[in-house]
């Protein structure tokens, strides 16, 4: 989070990229000052960045629904928050759909319903730290004399792990995950890190904001020389009720998808992992367990 906002007035809403700069300058010794005075599950003043979780209702957390259940205005991040979510928890707020404007609109309408008292909530999905352009919202905000934070939200990678029934992490098949997108609107071709991740074998890579380019994101693994064999899974609206699950390999997910017709709204996972097939069992509940370790200082996944 930046710096807390100004005592004084609070400064007009400048140029958006003003206050980003402006808050990097204040974070002294790297960090905002109030990282040590908060725990991610402290209620706190302001205005809530909430995950709202993939789309059940149920995967809400208890934080997050407490502060819906108080609000008078939510701003939500339309079609990608459940319909589900928000008559169950939002009914009683008014609600805004953010999709379509910019921050030169949207922070100052959350500013001055927060300024005439009014509850505010900007509600994102999954969890507003992956692809939720939401600190920028927050610096605007915080420049423009208004407090926000961060309540944290289950991200769609997890939901969709837990609907294919696996890890992203397994042993013996992955060790790392990683989170990325593919080359688009805002990433230019050489920021594509795609073939890389997979290349590297033991990854679970897990695409976001790629359901449109599917097809072409697989040409281009089979392009730089990935085995077309490589499993991957698509999850269409994970824990929503018209969730669909597609499985398939980097040679023939892309003719899949396209004929199921999904254009947004999909978790693409690519590695053996996805599959939940081929792993071993863990020294955790193995070796360790039984004493083969002398090395008390290591972490486990008991103590993660
Ligand atoms: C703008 S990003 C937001 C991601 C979000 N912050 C999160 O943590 O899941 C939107 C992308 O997230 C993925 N996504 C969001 N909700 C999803 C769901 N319920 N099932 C599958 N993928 C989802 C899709 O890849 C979609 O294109």
């Amino acid at each position: 989070m930046s710096p807390s906002p100004p005592d004084d007035a609070a400064a007009p809403l400048d140029d958006p990229q003003d206050a980003i700069d402006a808050a990097g300058d204040g974070k002294g010794d790297g960090l905002d000052p109030r990282v040590r005075e908060h725990t991610a599950g402290d209620a706190q003043t302001g205005i809530p960045f909430i995950g709202a979780g993939p789309g059940d209702p149920g995967l809400l957390t208890l934080r997050g629904k407490a502060l819906v259940d108080d609000a008078d205005l939510v701003v939500h991040a339309g079609s990608l928050v459940s319909s589900d979510l928000l008559e169950e928890h939002c009914a009683h707020a008014e609600l805004v759909n953010s999709v379509g404007k910019d921050l030169e609109e949207l922070v100052p309408l959350m500013k001055d319903a927060h300024e005439d008292g009014r509850t505010v909530v900007r509600l994102h999905s999954g969890d507003p730290a992956v692809y939720g352009a939401a600190l920028e919202q927050i610096d605007a905000l915080e420049r423009a004399g208004v407090p926000a934070y961060f309540v944290p939200g289950v991200t769609s990678a997890f939901a969709s792990a837990a609907t294919l029934r696996t890890q992203l992490t397994l042993n013996g098949v992955a060790d790392h995950v990683a989170f990325t997108r593919p080359q688009g609107r805002t990433l230019d071709p050489e920021d594509d890190h795609i073939a890389e991740f997979v290349e590297m074998g033991d990854v679970t890579t897990c695409i976001y904001l790629g359901t449109h380019a599917v097809a072409e994101t697989m040409d281009r693994l089979l392009d730089d020389g990935v085995d077309p064999d490589t499993p991957v899974a698509v999850v269409y609206h994970a824990s929503w009720p018209d969730e669909d699950v597609l499985v398939g390999t980097v040679a023939d997910i892309g003719g899949k998808l396209d004929e199921a017709g999904y254009r947004a709204s999909a978790m693409v996972l690519i590695g053996e992992a996805a599959t939940g097939a081929g792993y071993e069992r863990s020294y955790l509940y193995g070796d360790w367990a039984n004493g083969g370790s002398d090395d008390s200082t290591a972490e486990t996944e008991a103590d993660d």
